[in-house]
């Protein structure tokens, strides 16, 4: 097999991991054994970009057994699990080339490698694979039928190059479906980061004032889970909605420059660009722990870290302290990466089981549009959706009740008034 792992001597230990959430993903598993059985993937090439976790193997794993040849490597440098990329490499079909902590070079090294296996269907989590292949392999463009891409600043990069006529190829935006965004965002983001955080720095949290940037899907997770562990929460935001609703949950809202001031943790995930700039952190305490969990390191100012210190040592794995010249310390942890895939697993299996059965679905959907389908983002269908959270009930074994006859006409009818 045609690889690029750290260490194939992983391979077992990854096995394990990976049957481990796979038992937690119901969903998939359910379209694993169908996709088995039709094979309506069968010849097709996939290209994945993701987070090279437990629970994507199982994904990589469900479209090989649906009849696709599939190829990964990693959608940040430092997120792949190496036992995993080498279960993957050594047990399966699956083209892996990712190694934690890979350089730039590689890491984009590691993109060509799967666009070399000339895909049908590319698979992206932050739009790093998509922009390979159109400003680089252009002549590969025409051979390529569909994509899906998983998060926020994927799809928000994908909109801009379709508003500029650049987009070539139709591509499905997962992460608005509301089984992956309501689920995978809030409720995963906010357990892998609080955990991340944790299993960092085993700081208390409790009584601790953490901040955090963004009161989207991810900053809405992080938020409540902070809140339940005893911490003391602070919102940062620029639009007004979602800072009134912060307000209305109860959270202190106030302006970076204050929060600054008054924040021991700090969490950016806003998906935008330098959230925490040399301003914030002249005048952080002593002490403080900056973590991001949107998607590119660019929200918290490293460059602006590095020059305004006087040394810099790992403290322990995933921390990095800086010293400031007037003797304060500023913790980095995961080197600004997504906290939760750096220093933690990433999202558990459970809510990724929803995030990838969307995946696999729209990879499907996809293959039968054939070229019905025009370039630009779609939306995953909504019969899709449903599906996936019709599938996670009752993979939960949560039953729901059924609207009688009675109340389908009372909720279709215009004429029952006062
Ligand atoms: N860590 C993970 O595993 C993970 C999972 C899903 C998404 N993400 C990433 O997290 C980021 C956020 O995703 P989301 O789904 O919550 O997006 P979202 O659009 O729902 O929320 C982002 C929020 O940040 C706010 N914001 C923008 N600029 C800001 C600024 N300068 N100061 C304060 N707030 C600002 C926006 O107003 C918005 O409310 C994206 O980069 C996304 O790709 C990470």
């Amino acid at each position: 097999m045609d690889c690029d792992v750290k260490d194939l001597g992983l391979a077992a230990k990854g096995r394990e991991r990976i049957e481990w959430a796979g038992a937690e993903m119901g969903v998939l598993g359910l379209i694993r054994a169908r996709l088995e059985k039709e094979r309506p993937l069968e010849g097709v090439r996939v290209a994945a970009c993701l987070h090279v976790t437990t629970e994507t193997a199982n994904l990589m794993e469900a479209l090989e057994a649906g009849g696709a040849e599939v190829s990964l490597c990693a959608s940040n440098p430092l997120s792949t699990q190496d036992d995993v990329a080498a279960a993957l490499c050594e047990q399966s079909g699956v083209g892996t080339f990712a190694i934690k902590g890979e350089d730039n070079d590689t890491y984009y090294a590691h993109i060509n490698a799967v666009l070399d296996r000339r895909p049908h269907i590319t698979m992206d989590d932050g739009a790093d694979l998509v922009s390979v292949l159109h400003r680089e392999r252009k002549d590969q463009l025409a051979e390529v039928r569909g994509g899906t891409e998983e998060t926020t600043t994927g799809v928000i990069r994908l909109r801009a190059m379709a508003n500029d006529g650049a987009l070539a190829y139709p591509i499905v935006s997962v992460n608005d479906a509301d089984t992956k965004h309501l689920f995978d965002n809030r409720f995963g983001t906010g357990q892998s980061t609080v955990d991340a955080i944790m299993r960092a720095t085993n700081l208390l949290l409790a009584g601790r004032v953490v901040v955090v940037c963004g009161f989207g899907m991810c900053g809405r997770g992080v938020a409540s889970r902070m809140r339940g562990l005893g911490a003391q929460v602070v919102i940062t935001e620029v639009l007004p909605l979602p800072a009134l609703e912060a307000v209305m949950e109860g959270y202190r809202v106030m302006p970076m420059m204050e929060a600054a001031r008054i924040g021991e943790v700090f969490v950016t995930v806003t998906g935008d660009t330098s959230i925490l700039r040399r301003e914030h952190i002249e005048v952080m305490k002593d002490g403080a722990v900056l973590a991001n969990s949107g998607h590119f390191d660019v929200e918290i100012d490293k460059m602006a870290l590095e020059a305004m210190s006087q040394s810099k040592r790992r403290i322990r794995d995933f921390v990095d302290e800086y010293r400031m010249p007037d003797g304060r310390r500023i913790c980095l942890l995961g080197e600004g990466r997504l906290v939760n895939l750096a220093a933690a697993e990433g999202h558990p299996a459970a809510v990724m089981d929803m995030s990838f059965a969307n995946q696999a679905l729209s990879v499907e959907w996809i293959v039968k549009q054939g070229a019905a389908l025009r370039p630009g983002v779609h939306s995953v269908p909504v019969e899709i959706d449903r599906e996936v959270a019709r599938l996670k009930l009752r993979a939960l074994g949560v039953d729901i009740d059924v609207l009688t006859q009675e109340q389908e006409a009372y909720l279709t009818s215009w004429e029952h008034g006062t």
